[in-house]
């Protein structure tokens, strides 16, 4: 009989530790050995359904940028109130794609139990989908009519739905209304030309006035995925393209894109931080809501922390969509998912708590206190959500125009073919090369990985 169930967060390294120790004692936390590819080593889809005196431990691999560590705990919480035989385990994994990506891998190489429940990309699906049971199988079709369509058709790989959609995220701009004004500005920037320019007053005049700390302009510069989603943003709305086009084309060398890259190196140590280009989402963020920055790139999450009482700039800014270069404004298309590992002992159980975590009413707690956007259509027209937010209805475009990253047309080369833009684009940041050259070697690379023909956008 299940009593006190006492909701755990474990460190990763902690449990790590605690898997390869239980591996050494009775190698029992890998699944059998078989090939990963084989669909017949599948978990058995329906196991006996738990009885009240057979406690199950389920494990969610989730991510702890801004407060989502927190809203997670509070949804398992939740859960665990319905579900009395149920423990839910939050596992705080780290910040940046590429190792959480690493550490996923880890765990699916020895095709290890212990996750049940991973927040995944929304650039994973077609990388990772060996790993994931069919949704689909456990009664998400009641469910996937109330999501956005395009995400759930990002999530659906030969037809397998991967991932239920969890929150959505596209690039915005953030900037300081009193700044704005105090400058004598009547809104934000249309132009990455307009930005510069006003960053660059706004930074003059404010160090002028004794704050030597302030920043014109702060983003996502380190070499991560995140940089790949800013970089998207630039070239896209400089009519660059999208790196590899949806039919399968490398398009990224082409003028257009190296303008633009060239362009936002020159922004290094001038409007931003010679330092940005080791920033992640969380570094821009503490030199924003510090009150140090004029403006900001960076996703929804970081709107209700702004507000919040402890930030100094709580009341003095707002959001756009981010300016545009020769073309129109393009905002890089995020968000996460939540997925069911082939490998869980428990996956009826893990879907039941995923599509719980994803539901109407947890979506719409996240939205509220986190400003983490719905991928339920219905919760962009809540008053609750429209009013801790109102930008999610007057930017509901923005949301749904999103430019997604080629990770459908490369996949399951996705997660490479980001690492090698991303690399080029931070050598051109940080002075090693002009973006012509580094898109030419980049064209070569991607060549060379992929096999696909080039051309431009
Ligand atoms: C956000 C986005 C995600 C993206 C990441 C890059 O978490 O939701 O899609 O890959 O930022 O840092």
């Amino acid at each position: 009989m299940s009593t006190r169930r006492i909701l755990t967060i474990l460190s990763l390294s902690l449990l790590l530790a605690f898997s390869l120790f239980l591996a050494a004692c009775n190698g029992e936390t890998v699944a059998p050995d078989a090939p990963v590819d084989d669909p017949a080593v599948e978990q058995p889809v329906d196991p006996p359904p738990p009885t009240d005196d057979e406690d199950i431990v389920l494990s969610i691999f989730a991510g702890n940028v801004g407060m989502e560590l927190e809203l997670s705990q509070r949804a398992a919480e939740a859960y665990m109130e319905q579900n009395p035989n149920v423990t839910v385990r939050i596992i705080d994994t780290p910040d940046f794609v590429e190792d959480r990506l690493g550490v996923y891998l880890q765990l699916f190489e020895a095709r290890s139990s212990q996750g049940d429940v991973f927040q995944i990309d929304v650039i994973w699906p077609g990388d990772l989908e060996e790993h994931f049971v069919d949704l689909y199988e456990y009664g998400a079709a009641d469910i996937v009519g109330d999501h956005f369509p395009a995400i759930v058709e990002n999530n659906t790989v030969d037809g397998r739905l991967i991932g239920i959609p969890w929150f959505t995220d596209a690039g915005l701009l953030y900037f300081r209304t009193d700044l704005l004004e105090k400058y004598g500005y009547d809104g934000p920037p249309a132009t990455w030309d307009e930005l510069e320019e006003m960053a660059q007053t706004i930074q003059d005049g404010e160090r002028a006035e004794g704050n030597q700390d302030f920043w014109g302009f702060v983003w996502q510069g380190n070499a991560y995925e995140g940089l790949t989603c800013d970089a998207l943003e630039w070239i896209a709305s400089n009519d660059g393209g999208t790196i590899v086009s949806p039919d399968g084309v490398i398009t990224i060398n082409n003028p257009n894109a190296a303008e633009i890259i060239d362009q936002a190196a020159g922004w290094v140590g001038t409007i931003s931080p010679p330092g940005v280009t080791g920033y992640g989402e969380e570094e821009s963020r503490a030199v924003w809501q510090a009150g140090n920055a004029a403006f900001m790139r960076n996703w929804p999450y970081a709107y209700s922390l702004g507000q919040a009482d402890d930030s100094a700039i709580a009341g003095l800014f707002d959001v756009a969509p981010l300016p545009a270069g020769r073309g129109s404004p393009a905002a890089t298309l995020g968000g996460w998912q939540l997925a069911v590992s082939r490998y869980s002992n428990h996956p009826a159980q893990a879907a039941d708590l995923a599509f719980f975590m994803a539901s109407y009413e947890q979506q719409k707690i996240r939205a509220v206190e986190g400003s983490l956007n719905p991928t339920i259509m219905d919760l962009y027209e809540d008053e609750d959500v429209l009013a801790a937010n109102p930008f999610f209805g007057s930017l509901y475009d923005v949301f749904i125009n999103a430019v997604a990253r080629p990770s459908t047309a490369t996949a399951p080369q996705y997660a490479a073919t980001s690492s090698l833009f991303f690399n080029a684009v931070h050598s051109v940041l940080t002075g090693n090369t002009d973006a012509t050259t580094a898109f030419e070697e980049l064209e070569l690379d991607l060549v060379d990985l992929l096999g696909f023909p080039t051309g431009q956008p």
